[in-house]
């Protein structure tokens, strides 16, 4: 049988606004919408914006009421992100959470979702140990794997906060690729040897997943990156293989980018990716895939 568990990838940088939120959800809508890949995302981040914006589509007014009561049900029925991590971490107990749609959303039908809860701050009081939460999410990408009641994905897409969090370290010692979107502009460099560095301390003893970094919101001219884009690009480029060759990490920096353009702020709440940036996207996926088997 061939190895048919789906890649994992997460989305983070410690730095805000950089736009983890809209990249994960624009890779999972592109592959999603142009493949018959099924993908999976999770908004991991107790702010929910990407839940919010999912809650807030405006293409149909159908579809916020859809959201609204699936996620309803999904509260009433103990049936979220939260839950699933109570019922992980209840002690001697094995793990015990029956995955369903009650607990995944369909967006489409091959784009589906895991929202994040406001619940989710609790983790990050003395609730819950570094050690008792580390296998939290590679058993419950089991469970999903296992369950004959939801969808076979062949990606799942993590949207991870701006902080490290007990369900980011879960996520990011057993995903198989990490992005980190990173923007053109003077602290881009700096924060990618930062943030390689803090992983690193963060992840061992475990391996560190292949790191893949890339630029997001590049303005261009005549369809190449600026000049000062260009420079930036040059600079994190050098440090990324720095820190790699130091570290002995697995990280590049791709040479896909994304381009800025401002009708990707409406893409989560109706507008979807902007038709000019689809092949950003798609270049995208082609090498995190090509990185992913090597
Ligand atoms: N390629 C782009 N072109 C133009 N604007 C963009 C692009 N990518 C993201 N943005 C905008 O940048 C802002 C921040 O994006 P986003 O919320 O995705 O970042 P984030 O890293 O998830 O933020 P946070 O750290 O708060 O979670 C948003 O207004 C978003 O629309
Ligand atoms: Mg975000």
């Amino acid at each position: 049988m061939p190895d048919k568990s789906p890649k994992t990838i997460a989305t983070i940088n410690f730095k805000g606004g950089v736009g983890k939120t809209t990249v994960t959800w624009c890779l999972g809508d592109v592959l999603s919408s142009t493949s018959n890949q099924k993908v999976l995302m999770f908004d991991l981040d107790a702010q929910m914006s990407l839940t919010q914006a999912i809650a807030l589509n405006e293409n149909t007014g159908q579809l916020y009421d859809q959201f609204d009561n699936w996620y309803q049900t999904s509260l009433a029925r103990k049936k979220t992100i939260f839950d699933a991590l109570d019922a992980f971490t209840k002690p001697v107990q094995h793990f015990d959470f029956a995955v369903g749609y009650d607990f995944i959303y369909q967006i489409s039908k091959e784009f589906h979702f895991i929202p994040s809860v406001e619940d989710l701050y609790w983790q990050e009081l003395e609730v819950f140990d570094r050690d008792g939460v580390k296998d939290f999410i590679r058993r419950l990408l089991g469970k999903i794997a296992n369950s004959q009641k939801v969808a076979r994905y062949d990606y799942v897409l993590f949207d991870c906060p701006p902080s490290f969090t007990l369900l980011s370290y879960s996520v990011l010692s057993c995903c198989d690729l990490i992005l980190i979107p990173v923007n053109p502009d003077f602290f881009a460099s700096r924060g990618v040897s930062l943030i390689l560095h803090s992983l690193r301390l963060r992840i061992e003893p475990h391996p560190l997943p292949k790191i893949g970094v890339f630029m997001n919101k590049a303005k261009t001219f005549a369809n190449q990156p600026t000049k000062e884009v260009a420079f930036y690009m040059r600079e994190v480029e050098r440090v990324c293989s720095e820190t790699a060759q130091q570290q002995r990490i697995n990280a590049r920096f791709f040479s896909s980018y994304i381009r800025e353009r401002v009708a990707i702020k409406r893409a989560i709440t109706g507008g979807g990716v902007p038709p000019e940036l689809i092949s950003d996207f798609q270049n995208l996926w082609k090498e995190s895939v090509a990185f992913l088997n090597e």
